[in-house]
């Protein structure tokens, strides 16, 4: 029997009112575009009509805007989970006109097969090939696809020949068998694969859209000096630890997080001869791995998604054989699995949005309140690495926000899971140390010196128990940005 087809405005009409809907794709990377596109204008017309239309939306992580914004501002979303960087998904979520639930990455597609989060009705999948007896394959990104492709009573393919068929052989696909069946995943290397080249679905739910159409990609902002810093400060660390043998030298496994400081990270440990050529466990293959897989600099890149620009894109169709050996691309509860993090030894570098003196560290909540993009998969790596380490400038807002405080306004990681902290003055290790003493580490190596006399007066006039907080004054810093637009007016004294 020949798989149905139709086009994406027909597919779209496929989705009902109150459906939860299950998105391929990790990042822009892998997302369906048109037939999202299609359910947003379809949305609108119905809300012209007087009728309710929203679903709930399951993602491998964030998407692009024509999924995330174009649902967003038509006002089409009823909940979301578990990751999201578009604008207008950001200020629908903190507007509280979205019901969002932030997760860690790695947890979605379990919880779903669960049934944790109810059923998902229709997956939409961006692919590169689909066969008549149902063999599908994903473009650049995987995320929850072989799960939300099983779950779904209708899988639509978006067929995308912007993607070449020849993608097929880079993936990895299969899920963990869930308990009291589940046994360890088999991975023991960044290498290994124990899943299909395809994911099965039954061809009788699927509906293929054919599209022709470029990834969303944005690109990276250049390197600048603080994030050319940081990346110095984090190669000058790797080097002092191989040399005390506290990491083989050999290397082991990378781990690193989303956005500009990752990208300058990976820039700055390339250019380091006394680093060795490394290979890459990780979530997100941006740019600069794609330069290091060119230079040598990486042998391997394992992960969920190629989260590149297009001109790096084209730069990896132009020679897909190359990468194929070198790229292999999993589903995120593979990608990001504690238990693989904790057997690889996995040394894992993310981002902070802020950081208290203790360790404490919070990558997703504005002053406390407000949404940046949620936890993603810095969760998963922190708590199981070989060595956790956290990354910041050390000011945000031109200086007006320091990013150390005396209390973090809302905790992801804590301070058990947090070894290392760096900014562009330097390195705090936190391992081994007492509350008071990481404080000391983080104020002397890491803030900017502009909030050094106040971290240090606010420590003074702590409590003298085993942490020394002041709870009169621990937000006074998000107080005085609240109040004066600038952290430097904090005011210590109760
Ligand atoms: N308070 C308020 N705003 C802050 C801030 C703080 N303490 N620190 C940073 N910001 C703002 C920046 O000013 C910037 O805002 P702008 O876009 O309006 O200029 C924005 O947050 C992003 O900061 P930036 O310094 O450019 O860093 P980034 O792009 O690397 O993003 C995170 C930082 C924390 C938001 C991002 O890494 C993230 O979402 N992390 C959580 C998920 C994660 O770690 N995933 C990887 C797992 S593999």
């Amino acid at each position: 029997m020949a798989l149905k087809r139709m086009s994406a405005t027909e597919a779209a009409r496929l989705i009902k009112n109150g459906d939860s809907v299950g998105f391929s794709g990790f990042t822009h990377a892998g997302c369906p575009k048109a037939v999202p596109r299609a359910l947003a204008a379809h949305a609108e017309e119905e809300h012209a009509a007087g009728r309710p239309f929203k679903i709930g939306m399951f993602t491998g992580a964030s998407t692009g805007d024509s999924i995330d914004g174009a649902l967003a501002r038509a006002k089409a979303v009823n909940f979301r989970t578990p990751y999201q960087t578009t604008g207008d998904m950001r200020a629908a979520i903190n507007n509280q006109e979205i019901a969002y639930f932030d997760l860690h990455l790695s947890t979605l597609a379990q919880d779903l097969r669960y049934g944790f989060y109810g059923p998902v009705d229709v997956a939409i999948i961006e692919a590169c090939d689909v066969t008549e007896d149902g063999q599908i394959v994903p473009t650049v990104g995987v995320g929850i696809s072989p799960t939300v492709c099983k779950l779904a009573k209708t899988v639509i393919v978006e067929l995308n020949s912007w993607h070449p068929r020849e993608l097929r052989g880079i993936h990895d696909l299969t899920q963990i068998a869930d308990p009291p069946h589940r046994q360890d995943t088999g991975i023991t290397g960044v290498r290994d694969r124990i899943g299909r080249d395809h994911i099965p679905v039954d061809p009788s739910k699927i509906v293929v859209v054919e599209v022709k159409e470029p990834n969303e990609g944005s690109g990276f902002a250049p390197v600048d000096d603080i994030t050319h810093k940081i990346g110095q400060n984090v190669a000058t660390f790797f080097v002092a630890e191989m040399k005390a043998g506290r990491i083989p030298a050999s290397f082991l496994p990378i781990q690193s997080g989303v956005g500009n400081i990752a990208n300058a990270v990976l820039a700055a440990l390339a250019d380091d001869p006394n680093i060795p050529d490394l290979e890459v466990y990780t979530e997100v293959i941006q740019d600069a791995v794609i330069d290091m897989l060119v230079s040598g600099r990486v042998k391997f890149a394992s992960g969920s998604s190629l989260t590149v620009s297009n001109p790096c894109m084209d730069r990896i169709y132009a020679d897909l054989p190359f990468f194929k050996e070198r790229v292999l691309l999993r589903t995120t509860e593979f990608s990001n699995n504690p238990e693989i993090v904790r057997r690889l030894g996995i040394i894992a570098m993310n981002t902070a949005l802020e950081a208290d003196i203790f360790g404490n560290v919070n990558s997703t909540n504005v002053m406390g309140s407000k949404i940046m993009n949620g936890v993603g998969g810095s969760g998963d790596f922190t708590r199981s690495a070989y060595l956790s380490i956290f990354l910041t400038p050390s000011t945000a807002k031109g200086g007006k926000i320091s990013a150390f405080v005396p209390m973090v306004s809302h905790t992801d990681h804590v301070e058990h899971d947090v070894k290392v902290i760096i900014s562009e003055y330097g390195v705090a290790d936190l391992r081994g140390r007492s509350p008071r003493q990481r404080a000391e580490a983080i104020i002397e190596n890491c803030v900017h010196p502009d909030y050094r006399p106040l971290l240090r007066a606010y420590l003074e006039s702590g409590a003298k128990g085993h942490t020394p907080v002041n709870l009169s004054t621990a937000f006074s810093f998000h107080k005085a940005f609240m109040e004066t637009g600038d952290m430097h007016n904090a005011v210590l004294s109760e």
